[in-house]
């Protein structure tokens, strides 16, 4: 008997194990909504860490982002980066454009530094 699943289903359950722990709170898109992304960071206690993913937050958020793959293989989401260090995720930036640092890839990219600031 064979048994398979996708990418995803561990890091759910992983996720929901830290959060009976108290150590993170998940919020489901799918169940409550986009977050209010300006509202939780403004909230957010010292040393907390707000996660949220990928270019609809941006968007919730009332900025215009493009996108098409959202999986870091197109480029339409390249953005320039002004200040932070991305953490790049995607498959098109060369290792020179990584170290570099300038533009990420919104749609699969994340920060290195407490805050990245873009060129929206
Ligand atoms: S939307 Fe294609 S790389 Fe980001």
């Amino acid at each position: 008997m064979a048994v398979s699943g996708i990418g995803v289903t561990p890091i759910m359950a992983m996720a929901q194990a830290a959060q009976r722990a108290g150590r993170v709170e998940v919020v489901p898109m799918e169940e409550v909504g986009l977050l209010d992304l300006d509202a939780v960071v403004a909230a957010a206690r010292a040393g907390r860490q707000v996660y949220s993913c990928g270019p609809a937050a941006l968007r919730a958020a009332g900025h215009e982002v493009a996108s098409s793959c959202e999986q870091g293989v197109c480029g339409l989401c390249e953005t320039r980066v002004l200040d932070g260090v991305p953490d790049h995720r995607d498959m098109l930036l060369s290792d020179s454009e990584r170290a570099q640092g300038n533009v990420m890839m919104l749609c699969v990219s994340r920060a290195l530094t407490p805050t990245l600031t873009l060129d929206l």
